[in-house]
């Protein structure tokens, strides 16, 4: 045996025998995530607002949680020249103003000696190489065995350098049974095409199997739970299509407004950032037919097929709605509009509201809308999916004893509030017979103990484990635009969005869009 290999068991001994330390893991409790193998983690971008607020936090909670492999190592790539020292000062301020769990200085300790800053651009071959070289070394010294993720929280105009300098020094692939994963974050291209050519060029590099695409939408325990309410119910499915559902609202509402984020998000707008991923995977989990099971290859299958069958409603001018915030009150605060907020162009056309009107030609959901919205600047934050309910076919009640009553809905509440709530009609106690809507609510925070894990930490956990079921293939990403570019095709001959007011709903034709049908959008 040569000295480098008994080196590296050695070191595998270590720190297999090493595990994280975690008083509330009980190793024998089947519910309990797996952990992550040996393994390291490269971040390119990491001084990005996303590596900053999201990425390091769910990094930690992951070691605080036990479930990352016992030697970790957490490389940052970047342009800044720091030393190891600066890059874990940097880590330790997100990790303290970002993780969800108690902060640990043994947990901290031992990721931090884990850690490695290397300088320099995305082009830059000794850079490249002196990180090639960084990873042999933690290779040997904390038992990784060769497998490493590289996580691109880079704009995608870097994707091609980065995938090019990882194939040129040898690190996009593994030698052996090691393996080489790359999680990349979107923007996934602009339009169909860009994402096509955005996909062939990661493919180029990495086969798709080790290609993990973020929609961290589907990282978070409500979305998951779309399928549990599906599928492990006999309650839902037998009413879940066009027989008793009228139409489906799909919202996605934010109250912060985009101060500090123009360099990514203008040009890009509402419907770019988050109908072409979020909402339209949100979309197919409620519509697709059951999975086999719910391994990658058939959960997959399930959602291409509804996203093949779904297609954008016309005429655009009314079947779709977009906007941009105006200056306006937001609570008990006084707000800017987007074109007087520093970086964005006073002539800015990118919307902040999207809505749009799609289609599902299939069976179980001809003639049924599904409606879908987001936006900046609204009036409060929340996600959630209403499925809104044909009438009763027949009522026995006078209509004055109806006034109160509306439609049947089920929503699922995405966040925040986590939970469902079921809306229906009933008697109002007294005398007469008076019918009046109220609710039926699960919320998880009452029901279970635990709390929801961060849906960075789920997915991140998932590209070291190789579960690939919670992101979306490069099918899924191209057919979504597939849906969505006509209506940029005619938003992009139309010039200024409407302007709505901060803290309102939204703009006036989104209303109209609705009420042309004798429709309204819920004020959730
Ligand atoms: C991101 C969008 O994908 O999702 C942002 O780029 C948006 O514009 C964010 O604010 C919202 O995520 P969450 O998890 O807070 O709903």
């Amino acid at each position: 045996m040569s000295e480098s290999v008994s080196n590296q068991s050695d070191t595998e001994a270590k720190f297999s025998s090493a595990p994280w330390e975690n008083p509330l893991r009980d190793a024998g409790d089947k519910r309990l995530p797996l952990i992550a193998g040996p393994s390291g983690m490269v971040i390119f971008g990491v001084t990005g607002d996303l590596a900053k607020k999201k990425l390091l936090p769910a990094i930690y909670d992951l070691a605080s949680r036990g479930l990352l492999p016992a030697g970790f190592p957490l490389v940052g790539y970047g342009r800044r020249d720091w030393s190891k020292q600066d890059f874990e000062q940097y880590v330790l301020e997100a990790v303290k103003a970002g993780a969800r769990t108690e902060f640990r200085e043994n947990v901290w300790q031992r990721l931090a000696e884990g850690m490695h800053f290397v300088k320099g651009n995305f082009d830059d071959d000794a850079a490249f190489d002196a990180l090639a070289a960084q990873l042999k070394e933690l290779d040997a010294s904390r038992g990784t065995a060769g497998n490493w993720a590289f996580y691109l929280s880079v704009p995608p105009d870097y994707f091609s350098d980065v995938c090019h300098q990882l194939q040129r020094s040898g690190m996009a692939h593994a030698q052996g049974h090691a393996w080489r994963r790359v999680i990349v974050e979107k923007p996934f291209g602009n339009d169909q095409q860009t994402a096509r050519e955005l996909n062939r060029l990661i493919n180029s590099v990495f086969p798709e199997k080790s290609v993990f695409r973020i929609d961290h939408y589907l990282g978070k325990e409500t979305v998951q739970n779309i399928m549990a309410l599906r599928f492990a119910n006999q309650l839902f499915d037998p009413l879940w299509n066009s027989h008793y559902i009228d139409h489906v609202q799909i919202t996605m509402a934010e109250d912060i407004g985009l101060g500090g984020r123009a360099g990514y998000y203008d040009g890009i707008g509402a419907a770019r950032d988050v109908i072409q991923n979020h909402l339209i995977q949100l979309l197919a989990l409620v519509a697709m037919e059951e999975p086999i099971d719910f391994t990658p290859e058939q959960l997959q299958a399930e959602k291409i097929k509804v996203l093949r069958a779904t297609s954008p409603v016309e005429p655009f001018a009314k079947t779709t709605a977009r906007g941009q915030y105006a200056s306006g009150w937001q609570g008990s605060e006084y707000v800017q509009g987007l074109r007087e907020e520093e970086g964005f162009d006073p002539n800015s056309t990118t919307e902040t509201y999207a809505a749009c009107t799609l289609q599902i030609n299939s069976r179980r959901w001809a003639g049924v809308p599904f409606y879908l919205r987001t936006g900046k600047r609204l009036g409060r934050r929340v996600t959630e999916i209403a499925l809104v309910f044909k009438d009763a076919p027949h009522q026995p009640f006078s209509e004055g004893s109806r006034h109160a009553q509306g439609q049947n809905v089920v929503v699922i509440r995405v966040q925040p509030d986590e939970g469902m709530l079921m809306r229906f009609g009933s008697k109002v106690p007294g005398s007469g017979m008076e019918v009046r809507d109220v609710n039926m609510d699960f919320s998880y925070s009452e029901a279970f103990t635990e709390e929801s894990p961060e849906a960075y930490e789920r997915l991140i956990l998932d590209a070291l484990l190789d579960e690939a079921s919670l992101f979306p293939t490069n099918e899924e990403v191209e057919l979504s635009w597939k849906i969505l570019d006509p209506i940029l095709e005619y938003w992009a001959q139309r010039g200024q969005p409407e302007e709505y007011p901060a803290g309102t709903w939204g703009p006036e034709s989104a209303d109209r869009m609705l009420a042309r049908h004798n429709r309204a959008w819920r004020r959730p």
